[in-house]
């Protein structure tokens, strides 16, 4: 349907824009122009009629470097990251993670109330300073105060909670290989695989380039990781980079630190255990919100603020990862839909790259874009983990 609207559209714009230039604009083809505008507009409109519920994963705004990812040879020192310090966000940090909350403004504004109530959202972010400033930034995109909730002459700001669990005790938007022993030991055969292995002797010269220069040892991908991320945030901060990275950055270096992102969910337990975790909660709050049993019943968005590893393990539990490595308030998009046509429920994924660009539509393979609930739940099933702390071969409870 809106293919063909959008074709019309195309067509009619082109033939619009060709009387215009001949001077020879007759009524018919502006009322022909004015209604396809019109027809055209209706669907995306409709589309968020049936919209029930969302959940956003997605990425802190642009950063420092982080301490424990830091280099020998590193050009730049703290005194280049302060005032904010190590692993911080920056200014232009802030502005991406506000960015997007008004990008989430804008999609959702019809559906999200301009008031903002406690029972609409719940934001729960990962216990570090610029994930939680992230959540505050968004949020704070996501719901400036209206007539009602302006308490401040020029704040265009209100206080909204954020949630988070203490790292130590963070079993579910935390990575996995600090708690639960399966996935460790899971990840452990994948690093270790001839496959890594071969990739690793293939990247042999790469990997000694990087550790001449940067003065510490390339061993495994996870060394190779902590550069790329050291560079990106500086390269992001338009600090100039040293002459050597010219022949490996971004290419060489993307590609093996992606490497380690893909291997983090490369079979189905590593899916399970990782992602599948908050997939099991997204599917279980969609399910309860058909079903009346969402609680409370006004919820109508989820936000989890993360890291990369959050944004590419929702993507890899729903087999919609492909080997990257995602970019600052990057985000990940499930809206449930209620789809009058059909008189039932559909999931559509939404996958936002840049924070600046508009999303982008996922297709789960085996489905279409508004992929029925059932469908998408079973689709799914192989990622859920049915008991997490027996899945896991944990000593403590991890639920
Ligand atoms: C790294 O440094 C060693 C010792 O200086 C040198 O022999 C080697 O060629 C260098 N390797 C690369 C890839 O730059
Ligand atoms: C870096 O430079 C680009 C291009 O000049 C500019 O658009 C961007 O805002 C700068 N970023 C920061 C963090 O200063
Ligand atoms: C990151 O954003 C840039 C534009 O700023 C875009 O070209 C690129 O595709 C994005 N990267 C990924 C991996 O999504
Ligand atoms: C999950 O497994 C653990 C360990 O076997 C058990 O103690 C717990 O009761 C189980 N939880 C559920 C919800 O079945």
């Amino acid at each position: 349907m809106v293919q063909i609207f959008t074709y019309l559209l195309v067509v009619l714009v082109v033939i619009g824009l060709f009387s215009v230039v001949n001077h020879r604009m007759n009524c018919v083809f502006t009322i022909l122009f004015v209604c396809t505008a019109y027809v055209s507009s209706g669907p995306t409109i409709n589309n968020n009629d049936g919209l029930r519920l969302v959940s956003v994963f997605f990425r802190h705004g642009a950063r420092t470097p982080e301490h424990k990812d830091r280099y020998p040879n590193d050009p730049y020192k703290l005194d280049v990251f302060q005032p904010m310090g190590w692993g911080q966000l920056t200014n232009n940090g802030k502005s991406m993670a506000h960015t997007l909350g008004q990008a989430l403004r804008k999609r959702y504004n019809k559906f999200l109330d301009e008031i903002y109530t406690p029972e609409i959202i719940k934001t729960k972010s990962t216990d570090y300073d610029r994930t939680r400033m992230s959540a505050l930034l968004a949020l704070a995109g996501l719901f400036p105060p209206g007539k009602s909730q302006k308490w401040h002459e020029e704040l265009k700001w209100q206080p909204i909670p954020v949630d988070y669990d203490k790292d130590s005790i963070d079993y579910t938007l935390k990575r996995p290989n600090s708690y639960c022993p399966r996935y460790m030991k899971e990840l452990d055969q994948a690093l270790q695989s001839d496959e890594t292995l071969a990739f690793l002797k293939t990247h042999r010269q790469t990997l000694q380039y990087i550790s001449n220069h940067t003065g510490k040892p390339m061993n495994k991908l996870g060394d190779v990781f902590q550069i790329y991320q050291t560079l990106t945030a500086e390269r992001t901060m338009n600090l100039t980079l040293p002459e050597w990275t010219k022949k490996v950055y971004p290419e060489k270096v993307t590609i093996i630190a992606a490497k380690q992102c893909e291997l983090e969910n490369s079979n189905h337990i590593l899916k399970r255990l990782n992602g599948g975790r908050m997939l099991a909660k997204v599917i279980s709050n969609m399910v309860a919100k058909t079903e009346g049993s969402l609680h409370p019943h006004e919820r109508k968005m989820f936000l989890y603020s993360g890291h990369e590893n959050n944004v590419i393990n929702i993507l890899a539990a729903m087999d919609l990862y492909e080997t990257h490595f995602p970019n600052y308030s990057s985000a990940v998009i499930i809206e449930l839909h209620y789809l009058r046509s059909r008189q039932n429920y559909a999931v559509k994924v939404l996958y936002i790259r840049d924070v600046y660009e508009a999303p982008e539509e996922l297709t789960l393979s085996g489905c279409d874009v508004y992929c029925p609930l059932d469908d998408f739940v079973s689709l799914m099933e192989k990622h859920i983990p049915k008991n997490y702390t027996l899945e896991c071969e944990a000593t403590k409870n991890l639920d």
